[in-house]
């Protein structure tokens, strides 16, 4: 696996800094709140395992599968739910958390559903954050980092289903998509 990868475009100790910072920030944002974490499958489980143990106030956590029609060519906004909330969201302070916003079409569909469920707020916190590839009109409450337009996998990100366990973000070879 450590073969395939080109380079490391974000190292493991960057990125425990980062969420460090984040669960700090979003302990004190949410200090009089009742936060509830919305984790995006599969890409974001471990982001979210490391983020919610640096939240230090009370908060909950439930879990939505999505995946979106035509993903290459479509910027339609069509994402299907595979797999939707145990929990009702009213009453609560929603922070969906992602691993990264692209073009936003899953983000900008999901905040749409999820705001129709009345929660008392509804933010986004993601790990990273691609600007340069936005086709919707939507921007992270809550960032990690701002990389450029380069296909990255680690760290919860896959190519096809692997590299989700690699501890850091980097960027593949090129003959290992040709594969
Ligand atoms: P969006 O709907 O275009 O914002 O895409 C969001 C989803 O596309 C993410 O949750 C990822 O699953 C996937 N994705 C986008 N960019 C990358 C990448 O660079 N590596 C791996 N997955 C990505
Ligand atoms: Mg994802």
């Amino acid at each position: 696996m450590q073969n395939d990868i080109l380079k490391i475009l974000i190292t493991e100790e960057e990125i425990k800094t980062k969420v460090k910072e984040m669960g700090k920030q979003i302990s004190k944002d949410y200090a009089q709140k009742n936060l509830m974490l919305i984790s995006v499958l599969k890409g974001a489980v471990v982001f979210l395992a490391d983020l919610m143990r640096e939240i230090t106030i009370h908060a909950e956590v439930d879990f939505m599968a999505v995946s979106s029609y035509g993903k290459s060519t479509k910027t339609s906004g069509i994402v299907r739910i595979i797999k939707d909330l145990d929990i009702n969201l009213e009453g609560y302070d929603v922070l969906i958390v992602e691993d990264i916003l692209d073009s936003g079409t899953t983000l900008s569909y999901l905040t749409k559903v999820l705001k129709t469920r009345n929660p008392m707020s509804l933010k986004i916190a993601t790990l990273l954050n691609k600007p340069e590839r936005r086709v919707q009109n939507i921007q992270p409450d809550y960032c990690g980092f701002n990389i450029p337009d380069e296909f990255v996998i680690g760290y919860g990100l896959d190519y096809a289903e692997r590299y989700r366990n690699l501890p850091y973000i980097g960027v593949l070879k090129k003959e290992v998509y040709k594969k």
